[in-house]
Formats: C-alpha cells, structure tokens, sequence
C-alpha cells in the first residue's frame, strides 16, 4: 500500500490545480449526496465551436457570441449577441450513451456538451466532490464557468473537489464530452464495438467531512482463509487519526491510527469466516470510521484465489472456470448498459447459462456489474481496452493504461467476484508490445497482489503442420494464467478441422480460452455448414468444446459472447446488420440453439 499512497498523494497534489482528475473515492453510492442524474441539455458540437473563449482582440473582455458554452451565459440586456443556450436545446438522460437516444447520434462521433443546473446548500465545514461512474471518451468539466479539469478514458471513474466552489442556487455544470477516436488513445481507432458517446454512468454531487475516507482494501492475506487485511486511505488527514474498522457478524471492531501518509492499516484473525465462492456468495456488512468525522459502510466477501501448477484454487479448492464473454450492452434496449437492472439482466443469463464465471470485455463495465456479480456469485475477468493495435511506444499511451488500470483496481479491488485484472486482447506480439504489458503487469501487481493477471494472448500455426497450434506467446511469461482466442472452425476453416487439431503450450500455467464463437442469426436455419445459421454455431460449439476437452490443463473458457452486440464491422445486410451475431442470445432477448449446447456441457463440469 506504501507504492498506492505516494502515487495517490501525487495525484492529489496534480488534482489540487485541476490539471488531473483526483482519483476517484470508492463506494459514492454509500455516501451522502446529490443525484445529477436526469435530463441534461446538450449541444451538439462537431466543429468544437463551444470550446473556444472568442475574444476579438485584447480589449474586448466578453467573449464571442460563437464560442466559451462552457461560461453557460444569457445575454445581459436585449442588445447583447450569444450564439447558444442550454435551456432551449434539446435533452439527453444521463447516464447513457448518445447514440442510442437519439437517432440523428447514432453514428456521431465528437464533441457533444452536457449541462445540468442544481441548488445545493453546503454543510458548515464539509467538502463536496463532483463524481463521475465514467464518461466515453474524454471530459472536460467545467463548474459555474470555471474549468475543474479533463479525464480521458471512457470506462472508469473520476472526480473533482468543488469544495467552495457550489452557489447556494443556480449551479451550472457543463461537460464537454468527446468520443473521438485517436491512433494514440486507449482503445485506438480500430475495435469491434460501437463506440457509444456520452456520460455513459451515474453523476453525483458527494458531500463528505473535512477528514475523509479516500479509499480502502479489505481483503484477505494473501494465500490466506483466515486473516483479514485491511488499509484505509484518508484524504485531509490530519496526523493521527483514529481509524476503526468493524465488521459485526465476525465480532470485529478493531482501531488503528492513521500514518503520516494518512494510511492507517490493520491485520486482523477473522474466527468463523464464511469464505466467499461463486456456490455460497457470502457478504459481510463491513464499516469503517473516523472517530468524529467520516464513516463508509461496504459488503464485502472474503475469498482466496491462486494458481498452482496448471491449477487455478478458489479457497484452495481447482476450479473450473465455466464462463462466457460479454460486452457492456443491453440488447433489448440497445445502448450502454449502466444500471442495476442491467447487470441483473446480463448476469441472470450468464447464471441461467451455468456460469459461475464471466469475462467483462473488452474494457471497465460500470460499477453495478461486480456489485452484483459479489450477490450473484460469479467470479469476474475485468480488463482495460488495450486492445489491437495500440500505440505501444508512445509514452503517453502507456501512461493513459496505467491510468486506466490504476482507476479500475482502485474502484473493484474489494470486490470478492473479481478475480481475474487482464491488462489486453488480442495484441500482435513485437518487443514494445510486451514491454508495454510488462508495464501494465508490474502496476497491476503492484496495486494488488492478491488476484491473477492475464490478457487475450496469441497463438500461431506450425508452419510444418497447420493442425499443430503453439502457445508460447512470450507475455505468457509474465501471467498467472495462460489465456487466448481461437476462432478455428469460423475465421479458421470450417468446425470439422476442430477434429484434428493439436495443442502445445510454452508455459506450465491454466489454459483458459477467453474466446470462440461463430455468427449466427437468431431464428436463421439450414444445415450444419450455413454461415450464420444456428445450426452452424451449435456445431462449432459441440466440436469445439470436445477439442478442448483434451486439452490436459485446460481450466477454463469464456466463449464468445453472451448476447449480440452493435459493431460498425459488421454491415451484412438482414444477417449482421451492424450486429456481431455471435452471441448465444439474440438481440430480441431470444436463445440460440447453442446457448443450450454450452448450458448441457456447464451442466456436466459442475
Ligand atoms: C476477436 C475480438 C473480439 C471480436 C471477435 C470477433 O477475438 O477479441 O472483440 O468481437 O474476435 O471477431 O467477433
């Protein structure tokens, strides 16, 4: 925790002069404060007209009636030119994406600005933060004219501290939010998924005291069922403060003084701990407390997980990972998922499928998906979008993952249901490549030594035989588990080359295949070899699950994917139809034919 610390103090001190997001306090939902969620006015601003603060020349103080949208102004008399106004522009419900809201945005790509007024009246003494679950793909927030600062990443939290800042009527929050794709960013320009714009997740005004709890952990020791190690972060801290940690059910109420880092740390027997487990997803009302200022109530599970060999251990016990992959989407309404019904609704068919495990591609979903997979018991694979063919040399790039990484480890770290921090998919191996995820690694240990790492990694063919398939992708030196996609018998041939294939790994670690699939069009049939009929996938999936069977350390698999999902690859017209067709679920909620040939064989590992 000692690294965590000076970095976050660091970022303290950067998000003191607005230039950076401080990082983002853990658990909003549990504290007090004011939803901005709702309609938002927008302005739809391709050629980014609103960003700049005109002025005609030096003289000329007010800025020009075409730009600074960010100042929220109204003319001050009758004579007065602006060229906007908030009130009088059309609305979007935030949170949520653009494109699925408005028809006219469903392909844009750019600058849209978000404004929302509130009253607010600060209590003597307290601190108030503006919070964002995450914005797609990089915000500029500004608060009563004023510029806050700028995120960029569009699938992890961050906030500001408005202490002093909130008027007690009338507060105009404006966000410039941008969804651009750039060769440098994190995805870069080429995914296969919509790029949904927007402020994708919930927005809250937090008000907490002058001393704060900023984040904590509360986990297991490592390698450990029955020691229980918590460190609790405090922002404002004064010396020594009195940190208490309870967890009534285990009959815990310890107290440890915080350290001139503002960290106060506790390592405590838990007698009588239920372990977590995706069979028995037991929580614990855990809350921790400042005496005479701040206090955080969680539920949090204890569990254990590791490899050993070719073994993954959850408690100590293998494990099978029977899972499934799924992007960020609700099919049936189409769109960024965002919600608490979302997750219900996607987690309740993986459950329905026979997973107890669930790959969340390709990039943070929001926070309700671990929430509720902790309820569920479902185990988590969560990943940052490094994704193709990033920009692997580019320092800033790096820089931009990390931050990625950092802010999602930070928000899920006391999450029981992840296990699995994936630092990549599917990107081509080169030396900067693997140095760059080396990097990605070595953080990710670094914030959290308890949980495994992994990414998409690659595969390739024997040049003297093409049924021979060799895994010694050299990332896979640096993993817990070894993870790739395989689309034989799709991208790769047809299903009956699946029969003659042979696998050798470089490495001693689980086998866990993050991904296959075929396309198949909910309701389309024909026989087994018509691309994308059901029929063709249910075989692909039967052949597929009977070569890997002999895989002697396969542990695993999240094929690919859940439900259909929107991607601009994809323009088949009445088959794709800007859809990838390869969930086991329709976009109209309805199963395919193989959904039920991966429930029969989850059925058969349980
Ligand atoms: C790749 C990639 C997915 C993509 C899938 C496909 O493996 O990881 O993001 O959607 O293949 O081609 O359907």
């Amino acid at each position: 925790m000692k690294i965590l610390s000076r970095a976050l103090v660091a970022l303290l001190i950067c998000s003191a002069s607005g230039a950076l997001a401080a990082p983002a306090m853990q658990n909003v939902n549990a504290r007090t404060g004011l939803t901005l969620n709702g309609k938002w006015h927008v302005i739809v601003d391709p050629y980014e007209n609103g960003f700049y603060n005109y002025r005609r020349d030096a003289f000329d103080a007010v800025p020009q009636p075409t730009g600074g949208y960010f100042l929220d102004r109204k003319p001050a008399d009758r004579s007065e030119l602006i060229e906007y106004d908030f009130d009088s522009s059309p609305t979007l419900m935030v949170p949520g994406d653009w494109n699925s809201q408005d028809d006219k945005l469903f392909w844009y790509e750019g600058t849209v600005w978000y404004r929302t007024t509130f009253d607010f009246a600060p209590k003597a003494g307290a601190r108030q933060f503006l919070h964002f679950g995450g914005a797609n793909y990089q915000a500029d927030v500004y608060l009563n004219g004023a510029k806050l600062g700028r995120h960029v990443g569009g699938f992890t939290p961050f906030e500001f501290e408005v202490t002093g800042k909130l008027k007690a009527t009338g507060n105009s929050v404006v966000v410039k939010v941008d969804n651009a794709r750039h060769a440098d960013a994190v995805p870069t320009v080429n995914t296969d998924w919509w790029n949904y714009g927007g402020i994708t997740r919930d927005v809250t005004l937090v008000e907490t005291p002058a001393l704060l709890i900023r984040n904590y952990r509360v986990q297991l020791g490592k390698g450990s069922t029955s020691r229980i190690e918590a460190s609790v972060q405090l922002d404002g801290a004064r010396a020594r403060a009195d940190v208490a940690l309870e967890i009534p059910a285990l009959r815990i109420k310890a107290h440890a003084a915080s350290d001139a880092d503002g960290v106060a740390r506790f390592e405590l027997p838990a007698r009588g701990l239920k372990l977590w487990s995706p069979g028995a997803p037991q929580l614990y009302d855990v809350r921790i407390s400042i005496a005479g200022s701040d206090a955080v109530a969680d539920r949090i599970g204890f569990r254990s997980i590791a490899v050993r060999g070719t073994d993954i251990l959850v408690n100590g016990q293998p494990a099978f990972l029977r899972g499934i992959s799924l992007h960020e989407e609700n099919p049936l309404r189409g769109g960024r998922a965002y919600s608490v019904d979302d997750a219900r609704l996607l987690l309740g068919w993986a459950k329905e499928l026979g997973c107890n495990f669930v790959r969340l591609a390709h990039y943070p979903h929001n926070e309700y998906m671990a929430r509720v997979a902790d309820e569920m018991g479902l185990m988590l694979w969560e990943e940052v979008p490094v994704y193709w063919t990033i920009q692997w040399q580019n320092p800033e790039t790096l820089a931009n993952a990390t931050n990625q990484l950092t802010e999602l480890i930070e928000r899920d770290r006391n999450r029981a249901s992840v296990i699995v921090w994936s630092v990549a998919n599917e990107t081509p191996v080169s030396e900067p490549r693997t140095k760059f995820l080396k990097a990605l690694v070595d953080t990710a240990r670094a914030l959290d030594d308890t949980r495994l790492v992994s990414a998409a990694m690659e595969v390739h063919v024997d040049p003297a035989d093409g049924n021979h398939r060799i895994v010694d992708d050299p990332f896979g030196a640096y993993t817990d588990l070894l993870s790739f996609n395989q689309y034989i018998g799709w991208y790769d041939g047809l299903p009956d080359k699946l029969k003659n294939i042979r696998w050798t790994f470089g490495y001693d670690k689980p086998v866990l295949i993050s991904e296959f699939g075929a396309d198949a069009l909910q309701g389309k049939h024909g026989d087994r070899l018509t691309r994308f009929s059901e029929e063709y996938q249910e075989d692909l999936y039967r052949q597929t699950l009977a070569m890997l069977e002999k895989i002697p350390q396969w542990r695993g698999t999240t094929p690919w994917i859940l439900t259909d999902f929107r991607s601009p690859r994809r323009p088949l017209p009445n088959i794709q139809d800007g859809w990838n067709r390869k969930g086991l679920i329709g976009e109209n909620g309805v199963k395919k034919k193989a959904f039920f040939v991966l429930q029969d064989f989850y059925r058969s590992r349980r």
